[in-house]
């Protein structure tokens, strides 16, 4: 740390940072969030107004100026990589909302200068730090899992289309549901599987009901001329260790479920389910299955990946998301993408 307090600036004061990434900050004594930047000068200001800091830009490139010891990023998707690049480039440390970038070409460009420069890189997974996906994680490191030959992930809305540009409009957003949402169940999928290298993707993507005005927006209307995504999508992944996933991803549906987040991992020595905890495995040719359970404790994911990034970067210890993972995500997602445009299945070839 530079200074006797931990110096942190903000890019995009919106949703996220004001409902989560903001009480992170604020459970960190050493921390002081001493800049704001948005391109919405009045919601920047009113923030600084709210919390006593001291400097607000309407450009970031004003705010990595400043003497910083990190950076957390929190505007549309599309902002994500100049601004990282911005703030790496500064010598900062960066904590940056997912999907970290759109494409795997952005993610190599931002994970190699943060190497390059010794600066902790951190994709914001927070469901990482949901106490089911923890205790899972545990379980399966436990070796109750074994290794996982298949995996069923979902990420399916029934009416919870997000309006604001940033997320229907594909040059703020680089995509739908599948960027949105279907990125936070993907990545806690493959951290309990280990990470397995994907190597082939089929997939579609489509508007079904977002042009229409069959299914109303639990939050209000949107622009179907701006509406530029996907509203559905669907991937089958092959993995190196010969394991395969099958992803779905939504924000309209007919479906009773409001939103169905979660995964299904079958492994050699059990089953389970996110976020429930069931599982299910045989002892000794016995049919046994139950439930996990985790501690009750205030289950506050988002406060923990703030405090986790503060801990990677104040004890130099290795970044909790780091881009090498994230890449492989974000390459399921883009291969999806371009199976829809060519018809085809997608060979990846990541190092
Ligand atoms: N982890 C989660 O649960 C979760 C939930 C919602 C959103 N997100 C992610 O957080 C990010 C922001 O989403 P949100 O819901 O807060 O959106 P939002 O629209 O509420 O806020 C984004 C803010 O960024 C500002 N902005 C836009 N362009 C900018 C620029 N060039 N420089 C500075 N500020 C700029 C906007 O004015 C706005 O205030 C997205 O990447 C989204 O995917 C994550």
């Amino acid at each position: 740390m530079k200074h006797s307090k931990f110096r942190v600036g903000v890019i995009g004061t919106g949703g996220i940072f004001r409902g989560a990434h903001v009480h992170g900050w604020k459970a960190i004594p050493d921390a002081q969030i001493v800049a704001v930047a948005d391109i919405n000068a009045d919601r920047a200001a009113s923030l600084a107004k709210e919390m006593d800091i001291p400097q607000v830009f309407t450009d970031y490139r004003e705010l990595v100026k400043l003497d910083l010891d990190a950076v957390d990023v929190c505007t549309p998707n599309g902002v994500h990589t100049p601004a990282v690049l911005a703030a790496l480039n500064a010598g900062m440390h960066v904590v940056c909302e997912k999907p970290l970038a759109t494409t795997t070409k952005d993610v190599r460009l931002m994970g190699e200068l943060a190497d390059k420069k010794k600066l902790v890189l951190m994709t914001a997974q927070h469901q990482r730090w949901t106490a089911s996906a923890l205790a899972i994680k545990r379980w399966a490191e436990a070796g109750n899992l074994g290794d996982v030959y298949h995996a069923r992930v979902r990420a399916m809305r029934r009416a919870w289309l997000p309006i604001a540009p940033g997320f229907i409009d594909k040059k703020l957003s680089g995509g739908g549901p599948c960027m949105d949402i279907g990125v936070h169940a993907l990545d806690a999928a493959l951290w309990v599987m280990g990470f397995p290298k994907p190597v082939r993707v089929t997939g579609t993507a489509k508007v079904n009901f977002a042009q229409t005005d069959k299914i109303p927006g639990m939050w209000g209307e949107w622009d179907r001329k701006m509406y530029s995504v996907e509203d559905f999508a669907a991937g089958f992944v092959h993995f190196d260790n010969g394991a395969t996933m099958t992803l779905e991803s939504a924000w309209l549906g007919h479906q009773t479920e409001n939103e169905d987040m979660s995964f299904q991992l079958f492994g050699m020595n059990g089953g389970v389910k996110w976020p429930s905890g069931e599982f299910a495995t045989v002892a000794n040719r016995t049919f046994v299955q139950g439930n996990l359970t985790w501690p009750t404790r205030i289950d506050r994911p988002h406060t923990e990946e703030i405090l986790a990034f503060y801990d990677s970067v104040v004890n130099r210890k290795p970044t909790p998301v780091p881009w090498t993972e994230t890449i492989k995500v974000i390459a399921i997602l883009e291969a999806i993408y371009k199976s829809q445009a060519t018809g085809r299945e997608v060979a990846l070839k990541l190092a």
